[in-house]
């Protein structure tokens, strides 16, 4: 059953992108980040956005993936959207055993952190959540869980639940060190973008960028001088403003 979940896993387009310029993105992404930690010892982020469906979690993942590949870098990407969960499903894991079971019931962190195909990059599931989000976001053992992971770690990548429907992002942008937020292109109304922002309160300080994740090519190419033919995601282009 293992041999089979890891066979699966390197066959997946996550394994095989360095010569993409979405890689190239990311490791500029990433460049970014290894930055804020030089400079000010940030090594916990989360990847939000105002609503569903703008590219967070597949922004995150590449992220994860750049940063345990390009520099090696000691790197744990944990699912945070406990609503919506799809992190696993990148890395072909099962969902069973992650934040929730840490927050619910004081599970230990090792015997659900999971291994993904990528040498350096672990995986924290959402795990199923049988309480509100809301409610196990708002408990001690969340700082815990964050303390004890940036101190394993290099980076620690939360992949979020967007700010406008829930209360989740606002709970979890009180433990992280620096928020990325991401806008997808042609969508993402900037109205709705500063409402959402406005949202995180004082936390908002601790935006460190917006990732415009332009999925459909909504930009006409020539407009774009990153448009590459490529197989995976053509169009698809993100960027730290
Ligand atoms: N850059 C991209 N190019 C093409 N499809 C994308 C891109 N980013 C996201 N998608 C697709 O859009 C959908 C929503 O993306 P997802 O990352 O799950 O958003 P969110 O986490 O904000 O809800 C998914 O089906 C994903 O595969
Ligand atoms: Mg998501």
């Amino acid at each position: 059953m293992k041999k089979q979940t890891e066979r699966k896993s390197r066959r997946s387009n996550y394994g095989y992108y360095e010569e993409t310029p979405e890689a190239t993105a990311f490791k500029r992404l990433y460049n970014k980040l290894q930055k804020q930690y030089d400079e000010q010892g940030l090594r916990v982020f989360m990847t939000t956005s105002s609503n569903t469906g703008e590219g967070k979690s597949t922004t995150t993942a590449f992220l994860a993936t750049a940063s345990a590949r390009y520099r090696q870098t000691d790197t744990v990407l944990v699912d945070c959207d406990l609503r919506r969960p799809v992190v696993h499903k990148f890395y072909s894991l099962p969902n069973e055993g992650g934040v929730a079971d840490i927050l619910t019931r004081g599970v230990n962190i090792r015997s659900v952190l999971k291994s993904s195909a990528i040498p350096n990059l672990k995986i924290l599931t959402a795990g199923v959540a049988e309480r509100s989000p809301a409610d196990l976001f708002s408990s001690e053992r969340l700082y815990q869980l964050l303390d004890r992971l940036r101190a394993a770690f290099q980076i620690v990548l939360i992949d979020a639940p967007p700010i406008i429907p829930v209360s989740d992002s606002l709970l979890l942008s009180n433990v992280v060190e620096g928020i990325l937020f991401v806008c997808k292109a042609g969508v993402t109304q900037k109205r709705v973008a500063q409402h959402a922002l406005e949202l995180l309160e004082d936390n908002r300080k601790k935006l460190l960028g917006v990732i415009i994740n332009n999925m459909k090519g909504l930009l006409p190419y020539y407009y774009d001088y990153r448009y590459y033919d490529y197989k995976y995601y053509s169009h698809a282009n993100y960027e730290l403003e």
